[in-house]
């Protein structure tokens, strides 16, 4: 079984905002610039000569690479649509919908993560049904018939673990179990929704029941969400909905494929119960 937050009402890990969480936003930053006839290497010096003289010549011969070398691109990588990619427990054995129903539920706090569509692109698996087989209410918080969600009650979900404001990535941000911090939400799933993902950098806040969607800024978007579905029981991603992951100028493109499976990772979550302005 994987372990549940039991959390009073306060927030039982930070009483105000954790300082070691203040990032500026828009805060130039300055480098100290490298002297050239100092601190570069024997090794790096001839490289650069190298590219000088080769720059001379290729001017001098016609221009055969454009007269200089004046940018090296970096190859663009990506892959070309959606890969087809079962999802594997952290164990490396196929992850079925049975054990995700069994062993998660809203209330887990163990952050589950797997990579989709590229390797550098983590994403949340939650389960936002009440343990049990309960129905949700207000005395017991959760989710049902999410939209997109799989399972016997549409609660199976996955989000981006990438926050859409400035970048932090899991565990920065991070799935917040019910009780976890004391903010509630009034969301089209009910009022005072206390279960929601979290960016501790600054404070974005989002629905996980309801596509991700913004219930605190700085962030303006919401999260993409990651299509799952059911074959022969165990869960396979297919497919993305909503913008592109921050810092990505399409979903597609900026690291290799994930292939033909992703294995689930666990993680513990970093809570800071700061909630940013809304926006
Ligand atoms: S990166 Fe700023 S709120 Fe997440």
């Amino acid at each position: 079984m994987n372990p549940v937050l039991d959390c009073p009402a306060a927030c039982p890990f930070v009483e105000a905002r954790n300082p070691a969480f203040d990032f500026p936003v828009g805060q130039l930053r300055r480098v100290a610039a490298v002297d050239p006839e100092g601190d570069v290497d024997e090794t790096k010096r001839n490289v650069l000569k190298l590219l000088a003289v080769a720059g001379i010549v290729g001017a001098g011969a016609g221009g055969l690479v454009g007269g200089t070398l004046q940018y090296v691109q970096p190859p663009v990588v990506g892959i070309s649509s959606y890969p087809v990619t079962q999802l594997l427990d952290v164990d490396g054995t196929a992850l079925t919908v049975d054990k995700v129903q069994n062993e998660y539920n809203v209330r887990t706090g163990e952050l589950y993560l797997f990579n989709y569509p590229l390797r550098n692109e983590p994403n949340f698996l939650l389960n936002l049904a009440p343990p049990d087989g309960d129905q949700p209410s207000a005395s017991n918080p959760g989710a049902w018939n999410v939209p997109y969600g799989i399972g016997d009650h549409g609660s199976i979900v996955a989000y981006s673990a990438i926050c859409q404001h400035l970048g932090c990535p899991a565990p920065a941000i991070a799935y917040y179990p019910p009780g976890t911090c004391s903010q509630t939400f009034n969301t089209p799933n009910m009022a005072s929704q206390p279960f929601y993902i979290h960016c501790s950098c600054h404070g974005s806040t989002y629905d996980p029941a309801n596509s991700a969607n913004n219930l605190t800024g700085p962030a303006v978007l919401p999260l993409p969400q990651v299509l799952l579905k059911i074959v022969d029981g165990n869960i396979f991603a297919y497919g993305e909905l909503g913008p592109p992951v921050n810092g990505h100028l399409n979903t597609l493109q900026g690291d290799y494929g994930v292939g033909s499976t992703s294995q689930l990772a666990s993680e513990g979550p970093v809570i800071a119960c700061f909630f940013g302005p809304t926006s």
